[in-house]
């Protein structure tokens, strides 16, 4: 028998991590998505893979552009995340309003990100209410600074 929900959000959350907002642009739709889920997989070839739950509205738009690009934010990205992780703004308008560059694939890139990991989708796997997307890197920028960490339901730096 399963842990309760409430059991394992509270084991999950004290679990540290950083923040990525996955990014992306289909010929009909772009935006971005907060995300914690993130982790490599596999060095030869590189891969990486992060979870989207099913009620995000990205899915859609990450096939059909068969491409994204995970940015690690800085801590100086706070405000970044918390928008790509709100429910009510206009995603399209967030990542519009960051001017993204792109560098392989075509997916947006954020700039001042402290890594940006340009992806191509390798496969999607469907895991319980969440969608496992895997990526093969096909380019990546790096920069210096400090991450944004996330831990007990909140934003954290290192000390
Ligand atoms: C720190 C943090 C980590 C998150 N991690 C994930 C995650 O791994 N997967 C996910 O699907 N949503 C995650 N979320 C929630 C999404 O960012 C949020 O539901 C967002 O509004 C989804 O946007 P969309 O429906 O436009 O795709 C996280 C939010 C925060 C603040």
């Amino acid at each position: 028998m399963p842990a309760s929900i409430d059991q394992f959000k509270s084991s999950l959350s004290v679990w540290a991590s950083g923040v990525c907002v996955i990014t992306y642009a289909s010929s009909s739709k772009k935006g971005g998505v907060t995300v914690s889920s993130f982790s490599s997989v596999s060095l030869e070839p590189p891969l990486v893979l992060f979870c989207l739950a099913k009620d995000s509205h990205a899915k859609e738009a990450i096939e059909n552009a068969g491409n994204f690009a995970v940015n690690i934010l800085s801590v100086e990205q706070k405000q970044i995340s918390a928008d790509f992780a709100s429910g009510s703004l206009d995603k399209a308008a967030v990542l519009e309003g960051l001017n993204p560059e792109t560098l392989t694939t075509g997916a947006p890139i954020l700039r001042d990100s402290l890594a940006s990991l340009d992806c191509k989708v390798n496969q999607c796997i469907e895991a319980g209410d969440h969608w496992i997307f895997i990526g093969l890197v096909e380019a990546v920028v790096t920069k210096e600074g400090s991450p944004l960490l996330y831990f007990n339901r909140n934003y954290r730096e290192l000390v």
